[in-house]
């Protein structure tokens, strides 16, 4: 996998200025002249959090700063903050969401037409204004909805296997493979060139949702004979690399469940955000305990991490190697019930409300 993304951030130099280049990559159509966009109305349909749900309202559409693009929104897709998203609003409304996809209507006339899939605060709009570095060109024959599942977790799961090191032919443990992140998770680790990729899951009917994405083995564990299942499907070597999507208990797991040199990133807190480890566990492995975190980092960085999707990670989006995982798709309108969908764990994918 090093030699891929050695490779990646060579040519990427860095957010997406060359924007023609990595739409070439992937197969991306859909460039309409300048001029072709019609009127612009002044209001547009947004769903509110801030209340407990997701409220139909109405807002102001954003005008696009300098380094913007505006966004008209085909589809858009909620991640695990969205759940928790009323908790940190402070009782003020605000429009939610975070990852969409749609077609630049603004900002850079050379892109009009464009289509897009990215990540913007409040992206559950009609419109949204968004960092031009934080989208990427849509592969072409990419329906609206998939495009909207897929930009966070591509850029999340590719980033943490970037800062693991990982290299093809490695193992990689993915923790909680069935969430939205850990599917997505699998099928990178496959397009980077892990020898093996093995996923776990609580609940013994989504095995065989996670061998379909691509895991060589599902292990239906959640506790510390997680280790000793992954060092006996193993040799005792211990794996690579770990993706952990759990967090709390889980790490020192992780770390027990690593080779001596392995990395264990730290990407989602699902169990929990504080974790007792034992230090002597990861002295004895030398493992490495890293992390990624869309919430904590800067944006040239999560530019950087959309524009290295380009040479490997995109085409395998465009030719079907990595697919989004759909658990349903819902009416704009219909949010409060995407919401409890998300809210009541059972989702297998993501949750997509569309907008055309
Ligand atoms: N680092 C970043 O930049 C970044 C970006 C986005 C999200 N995240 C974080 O990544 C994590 C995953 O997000 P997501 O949206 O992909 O999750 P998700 O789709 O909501 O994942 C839900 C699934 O995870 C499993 N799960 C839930 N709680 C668990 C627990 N306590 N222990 C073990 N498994 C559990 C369950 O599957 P089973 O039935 O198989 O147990 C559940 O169906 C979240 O913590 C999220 O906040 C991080």
């Amino acid at each position: 996998m090093r030699a891929n993304w050695t490779e990646e951030r060579g040519e990427a130099g860095g957010a997406i200025e060359n924007f023609a280049r990595i739409r070439d990559a992937c197969g991306a159509v859909g460039v309409r002249g300048p001029g072709s966009v019609e009127p612009m109305p002044n209001t547009m349909r947004a769903l509110l959090t801030g209340t407990g749900s997701l409220r139909l309202g109405t807002v102001p559409i954003p005008v696009p700063e300098p380094g913007q693009l505006l966004v008209r929104t085909a589809a858009v897709s909620l991640n695990n903050a969205d759940a928790s998203a009323d908790a940190s609003s402070g009782g003020v409304e605000q429009v939610a969401g975070y990852e969409f996809s749609g077609e630049v209507v603004g900002g850079d006339d050379t892109l009009l037409g464009q289509r897009v899939m990215g990540t913007a605060p409040a992206a559950f709009a009609e419109f949204v204004a968004v960092d031009r570095r934080h989208v990427v060109p849509v592969p072409e024959q990419l329906a609206p909805a998939a495009a909207a599942a897929l930009p966070v977790a591509l850029f999340t799961e590719h980033g943490a296997l970037t800062v693991a090191g990982a290299e093809p032919g490695q193992t990689v443990l993915v923790t909680a493979g069935s969430s939205a992140l850990g599917l997505i998770g699998i099928q990178v680790a496959r397009v980077l060139g892990a020898a093996r990729v093995l996923a776990t899951t609580r609940t013994a009917g989504k095995r065989a949702l996670l061998e379909r994405v691509g895991a060589d083995l599902a292990l239906c564990a959640d506790g510390a004979d997680l280790a000793d299942e992954v060092l006996e499907a193993t040799h005792s070597a211990g794996v690579d690399v770990v993706l952990d999507h759990i967090g709390g208990a889980m790490v020192d797991v992780a770390i027990g469940s690593a080779a001596p040199d392995g990395v264990v990133v730290s990407v989602g807190r699902l169990g929990g955000a504080e974790a007792t480890i034992d230090l002597f566990g990861l002295a004895r492995r030398r493992v490495r305990l890293l992390s990624v975190s869309y919430g904590f980092t800067p944006p040239e960085v999560i530019g950087d991490r959309l524009a290295a999707l380009a040479p490997v990670v995109l085409p395998a989006v465009a030719d079907g190697r990595i697919a989004a995982v759909i658990d349903s798709v819902h009416p704009f309108g219909d949010a409060a019930a995407a919401l409890d969908r998300l809210r009541g764990g059972a989702a297998e994918g993501k949750v997509v409300l569309t907008l055309t």
